[in-house]
């Protein structure tokens, strides 16, 4: 597997890949791989011959500075996941904060008309300006053919497409689906963070959501929300941030069911002092 920590050097080789024929696939992350991470790059071979994943730790999308710090460095790790899934056709990016942010460490502004106001965006002040950042730096210095991104995510995903669209970039995104363990809990490089008390009760949160979406089909949203709410409130190990059904076009909530519309409901929470986000779609 090749790694590269400079952006010159990984374009200079990716464009001799291009010339070649060959097709580029990207999965940006930022590290700490998991399952999840891996059946992005899986998908990308569906329709690549190579698959380029970013490894870097964005700075500018942390709205919190201890999250920043405490964010899991793992790349040998990484490096070792990812050679598990193919030994030749991976390239990785791994570049210092330098190497992206050349003179200053700041975000650009971004509209995504509206959907940066929405659930992560209220309550991550700057966050999608930090990642509307990188990942348009990062489609610059790998001109991917095709970019994979995670539902578990839904708001990042849309978002991205909103800003691939506004913004005239030549790349296909692709959404893949939110990869859980067994007992349901939606992978994240946040889990091996909880402590064991906070794993064991987690799978609740997708229980949760799965009998929200059963719900939601005779029940008004509002109904099913305030259902969602009291079930938290019985569950004091986990605290309920926001639960939010909305149109996945406008990420707005719903006021009244469409059946011309699609939902999904959307939860944030903090389990000790880990916040955790999943979702489901519902109809
Ligand atoms: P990160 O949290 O590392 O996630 C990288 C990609 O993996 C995202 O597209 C995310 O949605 C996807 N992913 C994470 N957990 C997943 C799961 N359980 N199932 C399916 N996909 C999953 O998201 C980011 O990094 C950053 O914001 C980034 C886009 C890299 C910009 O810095």
């Amino acid at each position: 597997m090749k790694t590269f920590y400079n952006k010159i050097e990984l374009s200079a080789y990716i464009e001799a890949l291009k010339a070649k024929g060959h097709s580029v696939g990207f999965v940006p992350t930022m590290g700490a791989l998991h399952n999840g991470h891996l059946s992005l790059v899986r998908a990308g071979f569906d329709k690549n011959d190579v698959v380029v994943v970013s490894i870097f730790v964005n700075p500018t999308q942390f709205n919190n500075s201890e999250d920043l710090l405490k964010y899991p460095r793992t790349l040998d790790d990484d490096v070792a996941l990812l050679n598990s899934v193919s030994k030749t056709a991976i390239i990785v990016y791994a570049p210092s904060v330098e190497d992206i942010y050349t003179t200053k460490i700041e975000a650009q502004k971004f509209k995504f008309d509206g959907l940066e106001h929405e659930m992560e965006g209220a309550f991550r002040a700057g966050h999608f300006d930090g990642v509307g950042t990188i990942v348009k730096r990062l489609f610059e210095i790998v001109k991917p053919d095709y970019a994979y991104f995670g539902e578990k995510d839904f708001q990042q995903l849309q978002i991205i497409r909103k800003l691939v669209a506004l913004h005239h970039l030549p790349v296909k995104i692709i959404g893949c689906e939110i990869y859980r363990t067994d007992d349901g809990l939606a992978m994240s490089s946040r889990n091996t963070r909880l402590t064991s008390q906070h794993r064991a009760i987690s799978p609740f949160i997708y229980k949760t959501l799965k009998t929200a979406k059963i719900k939601f089909g005779t029940k008004s949203a509002q109904n099913v929300t305030e259902w969602v709410i009291k079930q938290f409130k019985n569950e004091s190990l986990l605290e309920l941030e926001y639960f939010i059904i909305a149109d996945i076009e406008t990420l707005k909530p719903v006021k009244r069911k469409s059946t011309k519309k699609t939902y999904r409901a959307f939860i944030a929470l903090y389990a000790g002092d880990i916040r955790l986000i999943d979702n489901i779609a519902l109809n």
